[in-house]
């Protein structure tokens, strides 16, 4: 099992999430994050800490999210890791509950 990031990160990218993580499984790209499924550990440290909920369990996904499964697998093994915090967007809060953003992931 891993943790997954979903859809609601696309453009809010606070990173708070990278500060937890025991093993610093967390990829950067530019306007989203992905977590490396072979490095997660499962500990479950992330997903409370990040305004925008976007982190889940692979098992506890909704049903429209579980695409970001295979995206977070694909991604992390192209993009650079990322283990300190660093300012989000401007318009992260302006972008945090706005659904359905992956047409808006730049890869
Ligand atoms: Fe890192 Fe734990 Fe989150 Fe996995 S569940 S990405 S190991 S903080
Ligand atoms: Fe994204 Fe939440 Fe981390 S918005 S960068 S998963 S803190």
């Amino acid at each position: 099992m891993t943790f997954v990031v979903t859809d609601n990160c696309i453009k809010c990218k606070y990173t708070d999430c990278v500060a937890v993580c025991p093993v610093d499984a967390f990829f950067e790209g530019p306007n989203f994050l992905v977590i490396d499924p072979v490095i997660c550990i499962d500990c479950d440290l992330c997903a409370p800490e990040c305004p925008a909920d976007a982190i889940f369990q692979d098992t506890e996904l909704a049903p429209d999210q579980i695409e970001f499964i295979e995206i977070n697998a694909d991604l992390s093994q192209k993009w650079p890791n990322i283990t300190e915090v660093i300012p989000a967007p401007d318009d992260a809060d302006k972008w945090n509950g706005v659904e359905n953003k992956l047409p808006l992931l730049e890869r």
